[in-house]
């Protein structure tokens, strides 16, 4: 099991903190933001890992993680996305580094307060397909949407503006090689973008798409600016609550 982090985007969403930098390395409470995720990944026991950024900060992604030993990883590559091009794009950069093994992608700006463990381990039970995370929200709309049936997931679509039910689909994505056979057909979105929203409808259209419910908190902390504050107030409950 392989594991990748997206940490790319122009971030404007958190303009000015973004003007000279990646928002992916803006502090979240005591650490960077990306170490938030590549921690989630190494608690749930992957070792081999590949970042994806673009723009002008790349570069300080290598001085900051540099081999990725400090996290306990075997090794940490780096990709180079070089325009927005989108979430499924940014997957599509991964393929030789996954030469055919299954992965977990996260959003480097979703940070978590479950371990990933338990849901990567219950994708390595599966004989195949697709994982995804869901997590109810008061305000779906700037998420997947994913409507359920029971357990089971009917419909996502891509930041409804009528959504069916509340439950978000957080940036944390499991899949196997079918994902890069999808990547190559797909068209981009209205916001010109190749959206992962369709690489897991895909799975759902052949039945491997399997769903979790995350209990814990979940900070999108890289969506607005009151989105950061709220990843660095849980992030300092969590490490208080460690310290106890
Ligand atoms: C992306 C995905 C969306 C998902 C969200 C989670 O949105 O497109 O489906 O719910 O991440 O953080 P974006 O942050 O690119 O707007």
């Amino acid at each position: 099991m392989k594991g990748v982090v997206l940490a790319g985007g122009l971030g404007t969403r958190l303009r000015p903190l973004t003007s000279i930098t990646n928002k992916h390395l803006l502090p979240v409470y005591d650490q960077p933001m990306i170490f938030y995720p590549l921690q989630k990944l190494a608690e749930a026991g992957i070792r081999d890992v590949m970042l994806i950024t673009g723009g002008n900060s790349a570069g300080d992604f290598l001085r900051l993680l540099g081999d990725g030993s400090d996290f306990g990883f075997r090794t940490l590559n780096y990709a180079y996305q070089v325009k927005e091009g989108g979430i499924a794009e940014a997957i599509g950069l991964t393929r030789t580094f996954i030469g055919g093994d299954r992965f977990v992608v996260i959003l480097g700006d979703n940070i978590l307060e479950d371990s990933l463990k338990p849901r990567v381990d219950a994708f390595r039970e599966q004989r195949e397909g697709a994982r995804i995370l869901l997590k109810v929200v008061d305000n779906p709309s700037d998420y997947g949407v994913a409507e359920l049936d029971g357990t089971r997931v009917v419909s996502i679509e891509e930041k409804p503006a009528r959504p069916k039910s509340r439950y978000a689909v957080i940036g944390v994505y499991m899949y196997d090689s079918f994902a890069f056979e999808v990547i190559d057909r797909l068209e981009p979105s209205a916001r010109g973008e190749l959206e992962v929203t369709d690489i897991n409808n895909a799975y759902l259209e052949n039945g491997t798409l399997h769903a979790d419910i995350v209990k814990g908190w979940w900070a999108d902390s890289g969506s607005s600016i009151d989105g950061l504050l709220q990843a660095g107030i849980k992030a300092r409950q969590l490490r208080v609550e460690e310290g106890s």
